[in-house]
């Protein structure tokens, strides 16, 4: 059975435009075709919409909810805290329980800093960069994303003109200048930079996985170049491990490729959708935050959001985790790769652990460049296919796969696919 319309959603969505922005709490989420859903709740890997249909979700809250809706232990550990009260503007043990369980999982990190968001995050790892080096200026790569602040939100995506610069409308544009951007992968290119005697370049930021444009590997030795020549310039390595933190493997980037950065900005799966960053990294950085560079928020650090970051640690801990995402992902990456050539149609699959990209009309996708060359407009449609057959699932390409999904919702899923690509042919090609 497939869905053929959504009026409760449609109505609810003619609501909120009367109280929200486009009816919407994050831009994006009105890009969605055919248009915004709207959910009454989720459990596991499912999530049910306000008119009744179940999705399996591979959105999961763009990443965060790591362990599926609605956890028990995950529920358990908040429902714990709630009753005694959601800040306290002062410490509190889980502070450091839970600072305890990043630094054991991610090798060479030393100190812990409590943020709310990955934005917020790599905003206070630029502001420590910029401290401890007394420089100004960073390298970021084309196509990475570390919020949308206006000193990172550059070389995202290109404009309407093609220009890849400021990434929206009352951006600072003196922001341009401290930026230098450059192709992830292009060691030499970065070299050539912090050697210069001028660059006045305080920190180099990368997704160690280019997540948000196509989940591109780092090339061999490229993440070890960087930490060299880091090394060798007294600049500021930053991982951004918003994505990739705690799911690509236990601790992250750093222990799949065996690469520790000097600062590592986490969110996302850290609190399996409860509202924490983090910045992690050495001591003697981070503990500039006592010494002259501010970092703030009223709710850092609160004890909803640790209870429910230790919970999912402690998931995320469990044997076999990793193994299974790795598995899952693969077999649905695979499934994929099968179903572009039964259907004769171009295209690549990227998957790194649980994360799975799927890209048409290109033939391998080495680069940003190539992530851009993709077929969107058939991408578009495919995803409301899958959307009328109950899949959930990202605009862009992006599959995210938790804990709660199982070998048979991947087989599932895959079968689904299949149908919703022959649909999408059946009106149009690729
Ligand atoms: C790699 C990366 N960094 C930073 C961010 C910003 O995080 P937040 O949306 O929590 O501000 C995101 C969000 O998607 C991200 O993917």
């Amino acid at each position: 059975m497939t869905i053929a319309a959504w009026p409760a959603s449609e109505r609810a969505w003619e609501r909120t435009k009367a109280s929200l922005a486009g009816g919407v709490s994050t831009g994006l989420r009105a890009s969605m075709k055919p248009h915004p859903l709207f959910f009454r709740g989720g459990s596991g890997p499912r999530l049910t919409d306000l008119d009744g249909n179940t999705y399996l979700d591979y959105v999961l809250g763009w990443g965060p909810v790591i362990l599926g809706h609605g956890h028990p232990g995950l529920t358990a550990a908040v429902s714990r805290q709630l009753p005694l009260g959601a800040t306290y503007g002062s410490g509190h043990l889980l502070e450091a329980e839970v600072a305890e369980k990043v630094l054991a999982r991610i090798p060479g990190t030393e100190r812990v800093l409590w943020s709310n968001t990955g934005s917020e995050a790599a905003q206070v790892a630029l502001r420590l960069a910029r401290g401890v080096t007394g420089r100004r200026r960073f390298i970021k790569f084309r196509g990475h994303y570390h919020g949308w602040t206006d000193p990172m939100l550059i070389g995202y995506r290109p404009d309407a003109h093609g220009n890849l610069g400021l990434g929206s409308q009352g951006q600072n544009p003196n922001a341009l200048t401290d930026v230098t951007l450059v192709d992830f992968g292009d060691l030499d290119t970065v070299t050539e930079l912090l050697k210069s005697p001028d660059a006045d370049i305080a920190a180099v930021f990368c997704e160690p996985v280019l997540c948000n444009s196509g989940v591109i590997e780092p090339p061999p030795g490229f993440l070890a170049g960087l930490r060299e020549v880091c090394t060798a310039t007294g600049t500021v390595l930053v991982f951004d491990e918003v994505i990739t933190g705690f799911r690509i493997d236990s601790g992250g980037a750093v222990t799949r490729y065996g690469v520790t950065p000097d600062l590592i900005t986490l969110a996302k799966a850290i609190a399996g959708g409860y509202p924490l960053a983090a910045v992690a990294g050495r001591a003697d950085i981070i503990d500039r935050t006592t010494r002259g560079i501010v970092h703030a928020g009223t709710y850092n650090g609160n004890p909803v959001v640790l209870a429910a970051a230790g919970a999912t640690l402690d998931a995320l801990g469990e044997p076999g985790v990793y193994e299974d995402f790795e598995r899952r992902g693969r077999a649905l990456a695979d499934g994929m790769r099968a179903i572009l050539a039964r259907h004769g149609v171009t295209g690549t699959v990227s998957q790194v652990g649980p994360v799975v990209q799927l890209l048409i009309g290109v033939e391998r996708v080495a680069g940003f460049d190539d992530f851009l060359a993709a077929d969107q407009a058939f991408y578009d449609r495919l995803i409301v296919q899958m959307l009328r057959r109950g899949l959930f699932t990202l605009p862009g390409g992006r599959w995210y796969i938790s804990t709660a999904h199982t070998d048979a919702d991947i087989a599932e899923t895959i079968t689904i696919i299949d149908e919703s690509l022959a649909a999408t042919l059946a009106e149009g090609p690729a």
